[in-house]
């Protein structure tokens, strides 16, 4: 399956929704996730991502595999996002901040 990480946090670009086939991202307040039952590995998103934060599973850095549980976690409760957003209006501000799990609202 593939996950969505930190940078994704107060970023939030949605790009990366507009092009899965099976409309599994989730949205929270300022994160998206993945629902790991419904993601079919096509890998489209990753590219689509501005803020590089969709990795495979297998090829997450070592520190964002904790990242696997939040996805999975959160995608039970939150919406289905299947089109664009407008971003926060300091999204490019926090594209690249480390260890924004802080600020996610769950
Ligand atoms: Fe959707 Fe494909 Fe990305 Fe999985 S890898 S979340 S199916 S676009
Ligand atoms: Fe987040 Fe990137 Fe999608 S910032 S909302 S994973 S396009």
């Amino acid at each position: 399956t593939f996950v969505v990480t930190d940078n994704c946090i107060k970023c939030k670009y949605t790009d990366c929704v507009e092009v899965c086939p099976v409309d599994c991202f989730h949205e929270g307040e300022n994160f998206l996730v993945i629902d790991p039952d419904e993601c079919i590995d096509c890998s489209l998103c990753v590219p689509e991502c501005p803020a590089e934060a969709i990795f495979a599973e297998d090829d997450l850095p070592a520190d964002q595999v904790k990242f696997i549980k939040i996805n999975a976690d959160l995608s039970v409760n939150w919406p289905v996002i299947s089109e664009m957003i407008p971003h926060p209006e300091d999204a490019a501000e926090w594209d690249g901040v480390k260890d924004k799990l802080k600020y996610l609202k769950e």
